[in-house]
């Protein structure tokens, strides 16, 4: 009988331990997640500082780093959660969206650790993950809920309709407000990730800067974003100053950015929670950690009586708990792959 064959008439747990296995950017991480909600291992081994020097993720030191930190962070987690091998009961696995070097590391390694132990090989949507992870934060929480999907590759007000059903009410026209963030940091020198050195900063500085109203004459739909030219805007107010010999309050520029990046996406999934009639807002994606969001966020739905789910930090940026959560969903559908199993550069956000 086949590897696959087998795993067809695998008999499914109550409450499966799940490994799971998240390497489609810098990170590799490795986390063991019980019943889809409860995290008994969690490790990261992250190679940033090595890219820092470029000024951005370098495609090849992120698969080459994998390689030679997956088995750690592997033995870490078991080490951790004080299990063997042969308790996990399936292998999840981000299959995609991310770089195809760095993502061929993970899914090569669970792919052999679900063949040799002939276990199922479950493969996961990274972006499914990231709004999982409120399932990590909240282990009562149920859909539906609005989630604020912001990363550094998506920026969308989702509307989660069951465990298996998202609706994604608006998304970005043009650059991820995660992306946004890492641009105006390098135009303000400052060194990657950006995200968290800009929010850094803005608690220094004033939102004093008048910058452009996103999509002020767009007849797009009501929950769409756009962020290049808030972004354009930042980097012509510095430029401008500089040419004309002007100081740059650079704390001021964060701070005036960080509130217009931000307070659109907080007014945004406000609005889509009242008008679906929806209780609880979440925010998911690394954007997700920033602290002004995290804030004014709460401030805005405890003033209209939402729940807010606000997965901790280190769930908001890349990492495998988050994998273990989705996996989990789709271990109960019974969705395993063979072992055919390929990296995806792009899945479909649906
Ligand atoms: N404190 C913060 N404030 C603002 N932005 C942040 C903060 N922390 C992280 N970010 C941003 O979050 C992004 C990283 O998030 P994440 O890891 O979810 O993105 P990704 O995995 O690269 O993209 P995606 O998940 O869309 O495929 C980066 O753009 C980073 O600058
Ligand atoms: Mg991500």
């Amino acid at each position: 009988m086949s590897y696959f064959e087998k795993i067809q008439k695998t008999t499914l747990k109550e409450e499966p331990i799940i490994m799971a296995i998240e390497t489609s950017c810098d990170e590799t991480a490795v986390a063991i997640v019980k019943n889809g909600r409860e995290i008994l291992a969690d490790e990261i081994i992250s190679s940033a500082t090595e890219h820092a020097k470029f000024g951005g993720v370098v495609p090849e030191i992120a698969s080459r780093t994998h390689t030679t930190a997956i088995l750690t962070a592997t033995e870490n987690a078991l080490k951790s959660a004080k299990l063997t091998l042969d308790d996990i009961d399936a292998f999840a696995v981000t299959e995609g969206a991310g770089l195809l070097g760095a993502l061929l590391v993970g899914v090569s390694f669970a792919k052999s650790l679900a063949f040799s132990l002939d276990k199922p090989l479950v493969p996961v949507s990274h972006i499914k993950g990231h709004i999982s992870a409120a399932y990590l934060a909240d282990k009562s929480l149920e859909p539906p809920f609005i989630t604020i999907l912001a990363s550094g590759g998506h920026t969308a007000i989702v509307a989660v309709e069951d465990y298996y059903n998202i609706n994604v009410l608006g998304s970005t026209i043009d650059d991820a407000v995660g992306e946004a963030f890492d641009k105006v940091a390098r135009v303000l020198g400052l060194s990657y990730p950006g995200g968290p050195n800009v929010e850094k900063l803005a608690k220094d500085g004033q939102n004093v800067i008048s910058l452009p109203k996103m999509l002020k004459n767009y007849d797009g739909g009501e929950y769409d974003f756009s962020y290049s030219g808030l972004k354009t805007a930042v980097i012509n107010y510095v430029h401008t100053q500089e040419s004309k010999g002007l100081e740059v309050k650079k704390e001021d520029v964060a701070a005036s950015f960080q509130h217009s990046a931000i307070d659109v996406l907080i007014e945004k999934a406000i609005k889509a929670a009242e008008q679906f009639n929806y209780k609880t807002i979440a925010i998911s994606g690394g954007v997700g950690a920033n602290g002004y969001l995290r804030e004014a966020l709460k401030k805005a739905a405890e003033s209209k009586g939402f729940k807010l789910i606000l997965p901790e930090k280190r769930y908001c940026t890349d990492n495998a708990a988050m994998i273990g959560a989705e996996g989990y969903l789709q271990y109960k559908k019974r969705n395993f792959a063979d072992l055919t199993l390929n990296a995806k550069a792009v899945v479909p956000l649906k």
